[in-house]
């Protein structure tokens, strides 16, 4: 296989632990943090899925619906203490990024690989958590849908890494993602997709047929010939 001409990476879940937010808080949310974290996360999709069929009068940005999802989750548990929400809703702009991350990046960059974010997250949201992340210097670009104004798996989305980087065709980029659902449009679009299942989800979308899956991003560059 050639070498791609870029790397794309999804941000939330693939490069950054957006359950780091939740877990900086496990004392004060008690022992059932990772099932609302978890919550959490499935709501903010499922709001960016709704939000992307009901039709552009309906698009909101990811860092509102991360706070619709958050407050949702917390009336359903009836946590009701302000300051940890409006702790939450802070740590989700600062995430950890997972240990192999930064190292994996340069690595790539280094053999001539650019690598770029294609993320549902907002320009805001994402220069804030790649600062806090500590990637700025590992990454050559930061792509948000909000130029779009809908969410992945829209493949108006993914077009706009094509364009970004001048690909004749999308199998020119490698695109890196955690989500099974993005990873399946991803692959749909074109792009040569990487399924990073990191904590050995079942496989969904029939995906093993059509990507590669890894267990982390460390293998990435053997994988890309970098
Ligand atoms: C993103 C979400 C889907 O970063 O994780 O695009």
């Amino acid at each position: 296989m050639s070498r791609p001409i870029a790397t794309i990476f999804d941000a939330y879940g693939t490069l950054l632990n957006v359950h780091s937010a939740m877990e900086r808080h496990a004392a004060r949310l008690g022992p059932a943090w990772q099932a609302l974290s978890q919550e959490w996360r499935v709501k903010q999709l499922e709001y960016s899925f709704v939000r992307s069929l009901a039709g552009p009068a309906h698009h909101r940005d990811f860092a509102q619906l991360t706070d619709d999802a958050l407050a949702f989750v917390a009336a359903r548990h009836g946590i009701e203490d302000a300051r940890l929400l409006a702790d939450l809703r802070a740590a989700y702009r600062s995430l950890n990024a997972y240990p192999e991350v930064p190292a994996t990046l340069a690595a790539l960059r280094k053999s001539g690989i650019a690598c770029a974010i294609l993320s549902n997250g907002s320009p805001p949201m994402l220069a804030e958590g790649v600062a806090a992340a500590g990637l700025t210097d590992v990454l050559d670009d930061v792509l948000s849908v909000e130029s779009v104004g809908v969410f992945k798996p829209d493949r108006r989305v993914y077009q706009l890494a094509v364009d970004r980087f001048g690909a004749s065709s999308p199998a020119q980029l490698a695109f890196v993602s955690s989500n099974a659902w993005d990873a399946f449009g991803a692959a749909g679009f074109g792009f040569r997709v990487f399924w990073i299942n990191r904590v050995r989800q079942p496989e969904e979308y029939g995906l093993r047929a059509r990507v590669t899956e890894l267990a982390d991003l460390a293998a990435l560059p053997v994988h890309l010939g970098a």
